[in-house]
């Protein structure tokens, strides 16, 4: 098939035709497929069942504490180990409490909004309006967390090689009501890239240049260690950069164990500067006595030493649907010059450029089939795509069977949009 740009119009309309016949032949079939949210398949969750084993019986710590009491609000040192490894920061500087990441990003933001993170009298809520940056696309529950707690977004776009930095230190610059960046620096959800040294040099200076005195750096380093292959991609360590730079008391990092061992009863992980790790702490024994640290000692017996060696079995699942996924794609899209994807070496998305205008229509169709798309819109604050062009591929979950179906489903939406588009059809 040629360009679909430089087809006739008899072309097609004959083409309109043969992907709408092949579209409701789809249809007829029933099937029920899900491309929605990343999580791990049920073979990824099964490479962590001797975990259950690991601490047969014996409960205490290297350090003597009986994990099964009460205290201990920073997290067993074997488990902050952890995530030092993850973070690639000092030790002290972690915190591992309960199992989601995302949480800690939630209590993390609203400390800064409502009571400051410094223990001083900077707080994000003395602006009448807060706002943050996001690079976009980006991970829709950041997107969500903000607007429930009432801060502003303010796009940037992603590039390859990270945010656009000039875009994030002109307006980090000219505001002092931006208070905050998101980034997700490793296998960014969704794109996949990763930020180069010279974005992680930047983001690290940023606190030092923004206009507000507050801004803080989020740097949600969900992907660290979810590489499809061995050595692990390097990312430049921006706790280092920031200590050169004297930001470290305006960065905070973000890890889990969630797509590590379980996404249900993992470790969650945030690491910063000693002052904000204080305050943290102190306003956490508002609401908890301490983590599950019986987690975190199994968590730490049975990755400890060989977490690369666990991260290779998940590549080793998770890279052939990956492929499946760019090969199906460039098969079935290849030399249409209708969309372009990321091809990502690592981490849990594909990200998937349309035409301009087709994103909603797309995800409607691949419905109409019984394929559950990421809504359309969803990397963007509020939902809304402003181009309407972007779909979030997660290909972790399906069998590959099931997602080599799936993404031949998605090509056919996808083309037979385009055509509808091209000549000029509403649906
Ligand atoms: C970028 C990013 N951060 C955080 C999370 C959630 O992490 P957790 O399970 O630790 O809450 C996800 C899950 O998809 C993610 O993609």
């Amino acid at each position: 098939m040629t360009n679909i740009a430089d087809m006739s119009r008899d072309a097609l309309v004959v083409l309109e035709r043969e992907l709408s016949r092949d579209f409701e032949l789809q249809k007829s079939n029933k099937l029920a497929l899900d491309l929605t949210r990343g999580k791990p398949a049920p073979d990824q969750l099964a490479l962590s069942a001797a975990m259950d084993d690991v601490l047969a019986g014996d409960f205490f710590a290297a350090d003597g504490t009986d994990t099964r009491n009460y205290g201990g609000l920073r997290g067993l040192p074997e488990a902050r180990a952890l995530g030092a490894e993850l973070l690639d920061t000092p030790v002290e500087n972690v915190m591992c409490h309960g199992n989601s990441s995302l949480t800690l990003m939630y209590i993390v933001t609203e400390t800064a909004l409502r009571y400051g993170l410094w223990g001083d009298e900077r707080r994000w809520a003395k602006a009448s309006t807060v706002k943050v940056l996001t690079p976009v696309p980006g991970y829709d529950r950041h997107f969500t967390l903000c607007q429930s707690l009432g801060i502003e977004m303010i796009n940037v776009p992603m590039t390859d090689s990270g945010p656009d930095m000039e875009e994030v230190n002109r307006l980090a610059a000219l505001d002092d009501s931006i208070k905050a960046i998101w980034c997700v620096p490793k296998y960014a959800n969704p794109t996949g890239c990763i930020y180069s040294d010279e974005c992680v040099g930047e983001l690290a200076r940023l606190p030092a240049t923004a206009a507000a005195d507050d801004f803080v750096v989020f740097w949600d380093n969900a992907y660290a260690v979810h590489d499809f292959q061995f050595p692990r991609a390097p990312l430049a360590s921006i706790a280092n950069l920031a200590a050169e730079a004297g930001t470290a008391d305006q960065i905070v990092m973000f890890a889990s164990t969630s797509k590590i061992t379980y996404a249900g009863a993992g470790l969650g992980f945030l690491a910063t500067s000693a002052t904000v790790l204080d305050v943290l702490e102190k306003r956490m024994s508002v609401f908890a006595i301490g983590p599950d640290k019986v987690n975190q000692l199994r968590h730490a017996r049975f990755l400890n030493g060989r977490l690369e060696v666990h991260m290779a079995r998940h590549a080793a699942l998770l890279k052939p649907k990956f492929e499946m996924v760019e090969q199906t794609l460039r098969d079935g899209l290849g030399e249409l010059d209708i969309a372009c994807w990321t091809t990502p070496a690592g981490g849990y998305f594909v990200s998937l450029d349309t035409r301009p205008g087709l994103a909603k229509h797309i995800e409607q169709l691949a419905g109409e089939t019984g394929l559950t798309l990421t809504p359309a819109g969803a990397p963007f604050p509020c939902g809304k795509d402003p181009e309407d062009r972007n779909l979030r591929i997660a290909p972790t979950y399906a069998s590959l069977e099931d997602l080599s179906v799936a993404m031949s489903i998605l090509v056919l939406c996808i083309k037979l949009s385009t055509v509808r588009q091209q000549l000029g059809l509403s649906s």
